[in-house]
């Protein structure tokens, strides 16, 4: 068998605007998905919207129970900014009494809540001014970190920033799949590095108040592969790294921007506006530990033709389509279990073996209904053996002497998932979107039985 650590944290992830409903009830102000979703449902797959998601507002008790009844230990989810403070600075009650509610109700039923600050629900009043593009995102941002520490300190106490600021950057500056849906590649680094500091700022608020437990930062990780090891493959490998993984992984865990990556911004006219202190802040205000999602490996190669000063990522590096590769057809992801032992020794020999966990991990599957078994029971091997796969390279990773706390999937209960709407499936439980009825999947139950060894067969 293979064994995990004492104490591993086994769990599962999800977010407040793709799980708990209620998005416009309750004191709740819209976040950009209310408002786009107003402004253009037929972005959205088969017109389903933010507002009802999976209604963990009203079923939250029900679902803990859930978790305890497949014996996870801890659960990430994260709190809507929008339902806390829905003008930015007055406190809903509603909201207090209710995440109070929730955190609480994990922790009597031995599931250790991680909670998160920002997973992609801008609040509308703040991109009216701009969101992450103006400086006055970082105050806004940090206000309400704080009053988060506030609110919920004595319930909470492993605490993170952000999910996967780079998606928000890359999504909503460059690709066109979360608002403001833009095309500018100078604001995404303008974003990113705003997003950067409001991270900064709330680890510093959180110091500074010396509140109990740990805080840190998620973020989605594909390590790459260039596709020969020639210099511009290499050099384009090195490129994707900068621009996609280094420049929040840097900061947050070393407290430096790499200078290659400053070089390169530097080169094409890129770099951000930075305040007098702002290096200085990121320096001293360095992360308790990391969470890594991962899906998918980064496969690059050389431009063909590049523009200069660049307009988009392309003009650095180019996917390259490995011909020998795995794919999950639905997400359209490369499946390779291998990249996770990657992470793994990267964390120890790159970024002094900070403590981290893998913070989400899983398998989106469409139409599952066609392995509904006679009892009612979603049939997931190929989600267990998604998972098996990626565990044994988890395994050899803290083997080797990786500090891994703990794994997390995507996700608990099917959820909403942005213009994707419900096309994929994650959960461990199916969700009937007719009713909000909730059925054990296959691969909670081995989920349940991993956790009881913790350990591998
Ligand atoms: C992660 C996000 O990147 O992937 C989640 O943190 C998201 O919000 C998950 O739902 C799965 O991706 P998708 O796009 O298939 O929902």
């Amino acid at each position: 068998m293979k064994k995990f650590p004492e104490h591993f944290l086994w769990g599962a992830a999800t977010s407040a605007p793709q799980s708990e409903g209620h998005g416009s009830l309750n004191g709740k102000s819209p976040s950009t998905w209310d408002k786009w979703y107003e402004m253009n449902p037929e972005k959205f797959q088969k017109n389903q919207g933010p507002e009802h998601t999976s209604n963990m507002y009203e079923m939250y008790s029900e679902d803990v129970k859930r978790m305890k009844n497949i014996h996870m230990n801890s659960f990430r989810t994260s709190i809507a900014w929008t339902r806390l403070l829905p003008d930015g600075k007055t406190v809903n009650q509603e909201a207090v009494t209710f995440y109070r509610n929730y955190f609480s109700e994990l922790h009597a039923n031995g599931v250790k809540p991680i909670i998160n600050l920002f997973h992609f629900d801008m609040p509308w009043w703040l991109m009216e001014k701009g969101g992450w593009e103006t400086r006055e995102s970082i105050d806004a941002f940090s206000f309400y970190a704080t009053t988060c520490f506030e609110l919920f300190g004595d319930l909470v106490d492993q605490w993170t920033t952000f999910n996967e600021p780079m998606v928000h950057v890359e999504c909503g500056y460059l690709y066109g799949y979360h608002y403001p849906a833009v095309h500018d590649l100078k604001k995404a680094v303008q974003v990113g590095f705003h997003t950067l500091m409001a991270h900064t700022m709330a680890v510093k608020a959180f110091k500074d108040g010396k509140y109990q437990g740990q805080i840190g930062i998620i973020l989605n990780v594909s390590p790459c592969y260039p596709k020969s090891r020639s210099e511009e493959d290499l050099r384009a490998a090195e490129l994707a790294d900068l621009l996609n993984t280094k420049s929040f992984l840097d900061p947050t865990v070393l407290g430096t921007i790499p200078p290659k990556l400053v070089e390169c911004l530097a080169e094409n006219e890129l770099l951000p506006k930075v305040a007098e202190q702002d290096l200085e802040m990121i320096r001293m205000n360095l992360v308790d530990f990391i969470g890594m999602n991962y899906y998918q490996p980064r496969r690059v190669q050389a431009p063909a033709e590049v523009n200069q000063p660049a307009i988009s990522p392309a003009d650095f590096y180019d996917h390259y389509d490995w011909p020998d590769k795995k794919i999950n057809p639905y997400r359209g992801w490369e499946i390779y279990p291998e990249a996770l032992y990657d992470v793994a020794m990267m964390i120890k020999n790159d970024y002094n073996n900070i403590a981290w966990y893998v913070s989400e991990n899983g398998m989106g599957v469409a139409d599952e209904e066609r392995f509904l078994d006679q009892t009612g029971m979603i049939q997931d091997d190929y989600r267990i053996e998604f998972m098996e796969d990626h565990l044994n390279q988890l395994h050899k990773g803290i083997e080797a002497g990786s500090n891994c706390f703990g794994y997390h999937t995507w996700t608990f209960v099917d959820c909403w998932s942005w213009l994707n709407g419900y096309k994929n499936r994650y959960g461990f439980y199916r969700l009937d979107l007719e009713n909000d009825e909730r059925s054990l999947k296959k691969s909670g139950i081995w989920f349940k039985e991993l956790i009881d060894r913790n350990g591998l067969i």
